[in-house]
């Protein structure tokens, strides 16, 4: 089988398991396995990040007129880029995914500033959408690209005017620091404390979907990566040092955000059985979040952050 089959065969699986996620994600709502499915805290510790990109933006509307969206799943940062004016392009794999997007865009009224594709974004023929944009913009996506180091450069000369600018947010992951991991692992291993923890949802959300991924069919776990993002993941690459290099650009801004507060979260609200913790948890949070924001600003601290956010120039041919 060659590398192109092999990519397609991924490709197909990957749109499978971001369809079936679509399907089925009010149950993940409902029972939450991560901060990022509990909109209340969740919409507070993205906020800090949130700003930020907002202001990245902002600084130079003046230039941009058109953004593509990589891998933009139900098409929140296409609407919210048409609210201001940006007209946008969203491409995914996932037709649910789109056809979301595509829906949520007529209910607000925003269909005439938003295009949406299902595509895989390596295939796109950008011309067919207006030509190269002026923003190409990603979350959590770019880390469902295998060989993102190779592919990266040929996406942005071929998506992306040169003086233009790419915004990504994306996992950046030495993981929890290992003081925080031990902590948590202790507490919940604890003769004292073992029961204030639910260990069995524990175990079945860390359930690896790599075997189910590898069969092709079988059930994927939704709470679980997705089969080109284990792929991605199994490469250990390390997203910082890709941006960093990526040929002809500039790195204009770079920073870190959750080391701690999303960690905490799963471990005292996920994963906690007792009332009483979360009630505690949930009166603290917003010093925790506070906390967490501040920290990320030490390097000895962003090396462990969940998400990195990076705003690059395009200057040119690499
Ligand atoms: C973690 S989701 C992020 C979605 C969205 N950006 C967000 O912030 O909610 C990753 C998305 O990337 C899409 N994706 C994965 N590989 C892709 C590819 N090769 N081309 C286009 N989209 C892709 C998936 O279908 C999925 O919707």
């Amino acid at each position: 089988m060659t590398r192109i089959d092999d990519e397609q065969r991924l490709n197909r699986k990957e749109a499978e398991f971001w369809d079936r996620q679509e399907e089925a994600i009010q149950q993940l709502y409902d029972r939450p396995h991560d901060w990022r499915f509990i909109p209340a805290l969740a919409n507070r510790i993205v906020r800090g990040r949130e700003n930020y990109t907002r202001r990245l933006i902002a600084k130079h509307r003046g230039e941009i007129g058109r953004v593509l969206d990589i891998g933009c799943g139900s098409g929140w940062c296409v609407h919210a880029c048409a609210e201001i004016g940006i007209v946008g392009v969203g491409v995914d794999v996932s037709g649910k995914k789109i056809e979301t997007a595509q829906r949520q865009a007529v209910e607000r009224g925003l269909a005439d500033k938003c295009t949406f594709a299902v595509a895989d974004i390596m295939e796109l023929d950008i011309e067919a959408y207006g030509g190269k944009v002026d923003l190409l913009f990603a979350t959590s996506s770019l880390h469902h690209l295998p060989g993102l180091g190779q592919k990266l450069p040929l996406l942005v000369e071929r998506l992306l005017r040169p003086g233009g600018y790419m915004l990504f947010c994306e996992p950046h992951f030495e993981g929890m620091a290992p003081g925080l991991q031990k902590f948590i692992w202790g507490l919940a291993n604890g003769r004292l404390t073992r029961n204030l923890f639910d260990h069995e949802f524990f175990a079945e959300v860390t359930r690896e979907s790599q075997s189910a991924a590898e069969e092709g069919d079988a059930d994927y776990n939704l709470r679980s990566e997705s089969p080109a993002g284990l792929e991605f993941f199994g490469e250990e690459p390390v997203m910082a040092e890709i941006l960093r290099k990526l040929p002809g650009c500039k790195l204009l801004e770079e920073r870190y955000y959750h080391a701690f507060a999303g960690h905490l979260t799963n471990a005292f609200y996920v994963f906690m059985k007792s009332k009483v913790v979360r009630g505690l948890f949930r009166c603290s949070f917003p010093l925790l979040v506070f906390a967490d924001d501040f920290m990320c600003r030490f390097r000895w601290v962003n090396r462990h952050a969940q998400e990195g956010v990076w705003f690059l120039r395009y200057d040119g041919k690499g």
